[in-house]
Parts: structure tokens; sequence; C-alpha cells
């Protein structure tokens, strides 16, 4: 029977399968970082989904970084993300219903909008509520319909949500939940994979 995604990757963190799961996000991550911070402009920043923290960690060394946090829903992970990010802040919470303390400059994620059942409504929660005005949500995924070497992920991990939808559909929910100036990227791209696929849209 397959299990819920926190379980799934409460598990991981257990048997040390996130340090190798952000090893295989972290090329894509850089660019990512590099993209939504070309401005230089001094911001905040929460990882949506943040696993053992790492990108919290790295964010917060960059020079124009005033404040960094991460919410995760599995206890495993935010149990790790704290013991290596001391004086962080790390927020174990289901994303589909949380409402952060505080509002942000620029929200991140990586590999998790499709874990939940409707990315739609989340994707507006996070518009409405998680960003500053001229804000940025950053998004990437590497499970889309346009890349097929991924179609096999929910059998093989045994996860019972996993939404596969395509690019066009995902920058459908930047644009119905308010975004502008909304862009879309592919990073990494080779052979038959697609890359991951990376949305980012301001308020
Ligand atoms: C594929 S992992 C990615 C972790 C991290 N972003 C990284 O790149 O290493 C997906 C993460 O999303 C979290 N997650 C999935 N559904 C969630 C939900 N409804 N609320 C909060 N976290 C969730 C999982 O616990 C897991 O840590």
């Amino acid at each position: 029977m397959k299990k819920n995604p926190i379980d799934v990757f409460s598990n991981w963190a257990l048997i040390g399968r996130d340090e190798t799961m952000a090893q295989g996000h972290e090329n894509s991550v850089r660019e990512m970082l590099e993209l939504v911070t070309i401005d230089n402009k001094k911001f905040s920043f929460i990882d949506v989904g943040c696993g053992n923290g790492w990108v919290v960690r790295k964010i917060s060394d960059y020079p124009h970084c005033e404040y960094a946090a991460g919410v995760d829903g599995s206890q495993n992970m935010i149990d790790k993300a704290k013991s290596m990010g001391v004086g962080r802040d790390f927020f174990c919470r289901d994303i589909r219903c949380w409402i952060p303390p505080r509002t942000f400059d620029i929200v991140h994620s990586m590999e998790v909008f499709y874990y939940v059942e409707q990315p739609d409504i989340l994707i507006r929660n996070i518009f409405d509520f998680w960003l500053n005005p001229m804000g940025k949500l950053i998004m990437g995924i590497d499970f889309y319909h346009e890349n097929t070497p991924c179609h096999s992920w929910q059998e093989d991990c045994g996860i019972n949500i996993m939404q596969l939808f395509s690019k066009n559909t995902w920058i459908s929910f930047f644009t119905e939940a308010g975004f502008r100036k909304i862009t879309s990227y592919h990073f990494g791209a080779k052979d038959n994979w697609k890359g991951t696929l990376v949305v980012m849209g301001e308020k």
C-alpha cells in the first residue's frame, strides 16, 4: 500500500537519504538561487518543504540575506534541520494549510509542490499570505508530464499523492494566482531528461 509523502520522507531522514536527495537537487537549486537573488537586494527567504534545511543554511551565507527560515511537514526532517542550523527558524507544519507568522521577499521550493492534492491553492495562498509586495515565488520540480523518465516515480517510491501536470498547467497556476513577470526554465536537461522545470513569478 502506498504511503503519504510526509511518512515516506520522514523515513528517508532516518536512513540518511535526505542527504543524497539534497546532493541530487544541488545543481538546479544553485541556479534557482542565482536567478532569484540576481538583483542584489536585501531579502527575507523561506524554503517550502525544506527537508533537512540545507537550502536555508546555504542561503543564510549570502551577504544580502536578512532572514531565512524553512518549513516541512516531517518532524524528523525538522529535527535534523534544527540540529544543523542553529539560529535559523524551522517550522514543522503542513504547507497545505499553514499561514506563516510573517511574510517574505523570496519563497523558494524544490521538489515539493506536486505532493499536495491542490497545488493551485497552495500557490494562491503563497501569493496572498506568504509574500511581500514585489516578492518572488520560485519553484523547481523534476516530476512533470514532459519529463518522461519520471513517470515511474510514484510506483518506485510508493507515494500516494504525486500530481503529474504539464509545464503549461504549472504556469497557469501562477497566472491564476495573480503572479506577474512569470518566467520558466529547464535546468540540467540532458537527452531524454528534460531537466528541472523552474517557474518564477512576482507578486
Ligand atoms: C522531495 S523532498 C524535497 C526536500 C528538499 N526540498 C530538498 O530539496 O532536499 C519533499 C519534502 O516535502 C515535504 N512535504 C511533502 N508534503 C508536505 C506537506 N503537505 N507539508 C509540509 N511538507 C511536505 C516532505 O516532508 C519532504 O521533506
